[in-house]
């Protein structure tokens, strides 16, 4: 399947800004994606850790949008946000995105890739099983008010 997903420019800031807090009791603020967008999408950080984002658009505005960190030292990436505007869901724009990631790490020869989903999202739990993502385990109150489910996946 071809690539549909794009580095995040900064005029696509707002639009992922109204997304992330339509979809999180806990957004994340603003200035976290504009510092993503001036970087075209991609911040290289000390001892081969990068963090990168992107965008998948539908009909020419932003539809949702994946962030992620990789550290080719550990071989390890681990998503950190990913979300598809609420109209658009179950419309394949998240797993574009996910597949992406998956991609992109194996490209970079990261082998393993974790992330966290609150424990009440059944949503964003059958998602990753089907995107081929195992549960890992469980951890105590990682999010202010609720246990976080842990998944996982051999790239
Ligand atoms: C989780 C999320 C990113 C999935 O994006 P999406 O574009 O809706 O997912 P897709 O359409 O690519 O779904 C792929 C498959 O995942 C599964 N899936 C996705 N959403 C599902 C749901 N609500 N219920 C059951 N299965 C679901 C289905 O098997 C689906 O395939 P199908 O539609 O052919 O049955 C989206 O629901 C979302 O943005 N949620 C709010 C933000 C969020 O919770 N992010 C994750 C934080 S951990």
């Amino acid at each position: 399947m071809p690539d549909r997903t794009r580095p995040v420019r900064i005029d696509d800031v707002i639009a992922v800004k109204t997304i992330e807090d339509s979809c999180f009791p806990s957004p994340w603020d603003m200035d976290v994606f504009v510092t993503l967008a001036g970087s075209e999408g991609c911040i290289t950080l000390g001892r081969g850790k990068q963090v990168s984002m992107r965008v998948i658009e539908n009909n020419g505005n932003v539809a949702g949008y994946v962030v992620w960190v990789d550290c080719s030292d550990t071989s390890e990436g681990r998503v950190l946000n990913i979300a598809v505007r609420k109209n658009l869901q179950r419309r394949g724009f998240g797993r574009s995105l996910l597949q992406h990631v998956f991609d992109s790490l194996t490209e970079r020869g990261i082998k393993t890739t974790t992330l966290e989903a609150r424990e009440s999202n059944l949503a964003a739990h059958r998602f990753y099983e089907r995107m081929g993502m195992e549960e890992l385990g469980r951890v105590p109150n990682y999010y202010e008010d609720e246990d976080a489910i842990t998944y996982s996946i051999t790239l």
